[in-house]
């Protein structure tokens, strides 16, 4: 949440930053500002996108070989002019961007008023500028000095960069809780939330750590500091990323081509794990630790959204599979309870971003109270990633489709390598059987192409259900997880109210809320529970429902009652939800392309949730 982004060097920043918050516009689009300096600092901020900014720039002083900006996801004073950042310090020396809380900012505030400072803005930024200003002055401290003195007052997250006009040819960053990448290039240095503006420029970056606070010199050289002040040695690592990844290749929007990108995706997320030939699976991430995973007396899985889902999907995965018990549990909920965790438990932790606040901190407390962490992240290098033991990365590419699409499906295949994996090492699956799965995952990527052939059907149903105020999806076992996220999906992108049930519970209460005007959109592919379904649907039908069913080739009993049919391939249960997803996630795109919805920035929302 909030997109951060520097330069200093000795080419023009102007276009670094603008490319740079272009690229980062995935983690808020409520506004963006850019601080430039040239002798003097210039300072332009507009509520909105980034290219509101660049409309209004268009007519301003531009030069300067160093900067910031910001792009924001608002927490503290609503989405303005004035709230947006960079912000000041009174007298205008400091100029500083931040994401995250600072969660102690009106104790702050009110011994700051009292010595003289008043405030523009209703952020808790303004305050952290302020209060640097405050010790600056105080002990007349080189600017990285007083960053590292008022940081130490402060409670909450942040990733921050200041620039100091008294001191043009240096630029200080720091973070806690919140993500920033240090980009090392031939005498100039780039900072951003992640690597995606960075990689570009240079490769080669230095993920900075809690509490450290780094100081960068136009002159090519850097240092990083603790708050304790002492000298810390960074690691620079290898920024692995393709540029051709973060353009949307001729597709309308990011979500669609990621929709699109899936077949790859999910090999990817397979490639070098399994041979179905040779009859194994093998997750790199496990080698270390392959007896402790085994032999865990449960397995907790935590996430938020649809990363959360995916765990949901792995509960069925690892009971069914591996007979190990498991609890899934939203991060967020996980974090304030509290829970019983030993050291015979792994915490398998979801998330693409690797930066979810809550994720985060749950992982925490369970790394307290001795459990293994497992990471199944898609972000290398991030905050989730570096503080598991021990995980896979799901390899799908950014992804920057606000919504999650090709994250989802990869993270379902890891988590079914990895329940395969642990199923055959405990003796819970024949080897018959494990052989036969194996076969058959291996021909998941060009069931996924099937799938996405029945595009135009899709969208002609899209057409047909698009004006409903609400939607009701429904499934059972492996694919009620699949009817909360295609649910979700809708809800986040077109707007339109949805829920998700386990088919059952139907007639438990939300059965009040079926008529002719409700869409009933029904994942019915499990064949263990084909009957079961087919009575659902035709409870719905008996109440003039309207259904969509997703259903397996072939099966035309549920063709005959439903209103709309979309088939996907015949395949083992348990790999059903990465087919059963597919036209879920077509439905919603193509319903909120028509409602007049930007896909990509579903209002209110933005893709790395780093505030809690
Ligand atoms: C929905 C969506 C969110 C994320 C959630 C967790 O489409 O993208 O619900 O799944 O914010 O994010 P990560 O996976 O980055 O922890």
């Amino acid at each position: 949440m909030c997109g951060i982004i520097a330069y200093i060097g000795n080419k023009e920043a102007y276009p670094i930053l603008i490319k740079g918050l272009q690229r980062l516009e995935y983690r808020g689009y409520d506004s963006a500002g850019i601080a430039l300096m040239n002798g003097s600092l210039n300072i332009y901020k507009k509520r909105g996108k980034v290219q509101e900014l660049v409309d209004f720039a268009k007519h301003q002083n531009i030069s300067g070989s160093s900067g910031i900006g910001h792009t924001r996801w608002a927490t503290h004073g609503k989405p303005d002019d004035i709230n947006a950042h960079p912000h000041c310090s009174s007298d205008g020396r400091l100029t500083l961007v931040h994401n995250g809380i600072i969660e102690n900012y009106s104790p702050i505030k009110h011994a700051l008023e009292k010595k003289g400072h008043t405030f523009k803005s209703q952020t808790d930024t303004e305050v952290l500028v302020h209060l640097i200003e405050e010790v600056q002055k105080q002990d007349n401290l080189p600017i990285e000095e007083a960053v590292r003195v008022a940081l130490s007052k402060v409670v909450g997250a942040y990733a921050i960069v200041v620039i100091d006009k008294n001191d043009p040819d240096k630029l200080v960053a720091a973070r806690k809780g919140s993500p920033l990448v240090v980009g090392i290039g031939d005498d100039e240095f780039f900072l951003a939330s992640d690597g995606t503006p960075i990689v570009e420029y240079t490769k080669k970056v230095v993920y900075l750590e809690d509490e450290h606070i780094a100081t960068m010199h136009r002159n090519g050289k850097y240092e990083i500091r603790t708050i304790d002040n002492e000298v810390h040695t960074p690691f620079v690592d290898e920024l692995n990323m393709e540029i051709e990844r973060m353009e949307k290749g001729g597709y309308d929007y990011f979500m669609l081509k990621e929709i699109y990108e899936q077949p790859t995706t999910i090999q990817d997320a397979m490639r070098g794990r399994i041979n179905a030939e040779e009859g194994w699976v093998r997750l790199g991430g496990m080698d270390d630790h392959v007896d402790i995973v085994k032999d865990a007396q449960r397995f907790i899985i935590l996430g938020c959204g649809t990363s959360w889902h995916a765990g949901l999907i792995a509960e069925y995965l690892f009971e069914d599979l591996a007979r190990i018990p498991v609890e899934v549990e939203y991060a967020s909920e996980f974090r304030y309870r509290n829970p019983v965790i030993t050291d015979k438990d792994v915490v398998i932790a979801i998330s693409q971003s690797g930066e979810t606040a809550d994720t985060y901190a749950a992982l925490e407390l369970a790394k307290k109270n001795g459990a293994l962490l497992y990471g199944i992240v898609n972000v290398v290098g991030s905050s989730i990633a570096r503080l598991t033991d021990a995980g896979s990365y799901i390899h799908c590419g950014p992804e920057i489709g606000v919504a999650s699409t090709k994250a989802f499906t990869a993270q379902v295949t890891l988590l079914t390598l990895m329940a395969l994996q642990i199923g055959h090492e405990r003796g819970t699956i024949s080897d018959e059987y494990f052989k036969k799965l194996l076969i058959e995952l291996e021909n998941i990527p060009e069931k996924v192409k099937k799938v996405l052939d029945s595009n135009d059907k899709i969208k002609y149903i899209a057409a047909e259900i698009k004006d409903s105020p609400n939607a009701m999806y429904l499934g059972r076992g492996y694919n009620f997880p699949i009817a909360l996220e295609g649910a979700l999906k809708l809800k986040e992108i077109s707007y339109i109210h949805a829920e998700g049930y386990p088919a059952a519970e139907m007639k438990h209460g939300p059965i009040a809320l079926i008529d002719e005007n409700m869409p009933v959109i029904v994942i019915a592919t499990n064949k263990s529970l084909n009957d079961k379904i087919v009575s659902n649907i035709q409870e719905v039908k008996a109440r003039k429902g309207v259904v969509l069913a997703i259903v397996t080739e072939g099966d035309n009993e549920i063709s005959r009652i439903a209103d709309y049919t979309i088939e996907i391939p015949d395949t083992e249960e348990p790999f059903t939800p990465l087919l059963s997803v597919i036209p879920l996630q077509l439905l919603s795109y193509y319903i909120a392309v028509m409602r007049g919805c930007n896909v990509d920035q579903p209002r209110n929302l933005a893709k790395s949730v780093t505030v809690e």
